[in-house]
């Protein structure tokens, strides 16, 4: 069953949906009443859940909010939280973190490119030259090493920061230069290839390098985040004051508070002559491709938890046990709708 409409704003018709066999059911509350297996982008809102059968499926982003996870034990509803999915190999085309932050990385390119004061290449003429633009990005794993790569395709020289030197090691792969920290080791990297939470020590260390090199950077573009955990805020007010007038700042983690202290969710906030913009949805603007990713990546979820008859959450597998934020009671079978 896919909800009327729902493919409408990524370009999608109902009717391709029903040519590949799926019925187009009217309405929310019509789907949720009859499915044994959700797959939602964002978690249920409270009526929704007050809707959905007991002892259904549900698969969506709500693995890191409480309020799910207490409305998922009050229903008696099984939750796979998409968050959780461990970063590994085998778990890669699943991961729909990954897909999402990739175009987020590259949205926020094209959206700083366009309001920076600057042009982003050089451009060398007999009538004039222009040089390159300065871009910043700060952490480097997904959405910072797309970002990396389309500031360098847009021809600006690009310097990145990141607490991890394996994300040093990439930055530098894709022709930018790594800026280390000082105190930077191996150690650094946390589990599954995510970095620790920085001491209160380190986040200074990090804010004064960084201011160091801010006076230069038309654009920065920051992403750092530890899974879990608030942004850690890696530019102050007196950071984004020193950078060029007409410099834009684009925060990928405003939703988790922003490694900006200027940084508003969703808003623009121009000091000093610099612009801080905080989007919270950037693949929303790229949603036929956002879309047939996020669906890439849960037809490999599903085939990967299809058993003969239905979907099996199997206790020994590594990638379900992750997906439930614990280990199942029981192998549950419910069938697809
Ligand atoms: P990721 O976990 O792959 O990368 C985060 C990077 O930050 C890692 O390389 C990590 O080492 C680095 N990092 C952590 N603490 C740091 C610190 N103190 N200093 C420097 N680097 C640090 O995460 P991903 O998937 O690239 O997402 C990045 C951010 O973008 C997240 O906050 C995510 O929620 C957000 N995002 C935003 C979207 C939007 O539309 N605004 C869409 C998709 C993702």
């Amino acid at each position: 069953m896919v909800q009327q409409g729902s493919g409408a704003a990524a370009h999608f018709s109902d009717h391709g949906y029903q040519v590949a066999g799926a019925e187009i059911v009217q309405g929310v509350p019509a789907v949720l009443e009859r499915a044994e297996t959700l797959l939602k982008v964002r978690a249920p809102s409270d009526q929704e859940f007050a809707l959905l059968p007991e002892g259904c499926l549900l698969i969506s982003l709500g693995g890191r909010d409480a309020r799910v996870e207490e409305r998922v034990r009050q229903r008696g509803i099984t939750h796979l939280g998409l968050e959780r999915l461990p970063r590994i190999s085998r778990a890669q085309e699943m991961d729909v973190l990954s897909t999402q932050a990739t175009i987020a990385g590259y949205a926020a390119v094209l959206l700083g490119s366009a309001r920076i004061s600057t042009l982003m290449p050089m451009m060398s003429t007999a009538a004039g030259t222009v040089r390159p633009a300065k871009v910043l990005v700060v952490g480097a794993g997904v959405a910072g090493l797309q970002a990396v790569a389309t500031a360098r395709r847009l021809g600006a020289r690009v310097f990145g920061f990141d607490i991890r030197l394996a994300a040093g090691e990439q930055i530098e792969s894709l022709g930018a230069t790594f800026i280390k920290p000082d105190w930077l080791t191996p150690d650094a990297e946390g589990a599954g290839g995510y970095a620790h939470e920085q001491s209160e020590d380190e986040q200074s260390s990090a804010i004064r390098t960084l201011s160091e090199h801010l006076p230069e950077m038309n654009l920065v573009i920051t992403t750092a985040q530890v899974p879990g955990r608030p942004a850690p805020c890696l530019i102050e007010a007196k950071g984004v004051a020193v950078m060029p007038n007409g410099a834009v700042l684009v925060d990928l983690a405003a939703e988790g508070g922003g490694n900006c202290a200027l940084t508003r969710p969703d808003a623009e906030v121009v000091h000093e002559g610099v612009t801080v913009l905080g989007p919270t949805n950037l693949p929303s603007a790229h949603a036929t491709d956002a879309r047939r990713l996020f669906g890439g990546n849960m037809r490999a979820l599903l085939t990967h938890l299809s058993r003969e008859g239905g979907i099996a959450l199997d206790e020994t597998d590594p990638i379900t046990v992750a997906l439930l934020g614990h280990k199942p009671s029981a192998i549950i079978t419910p069938t697809v709708a």
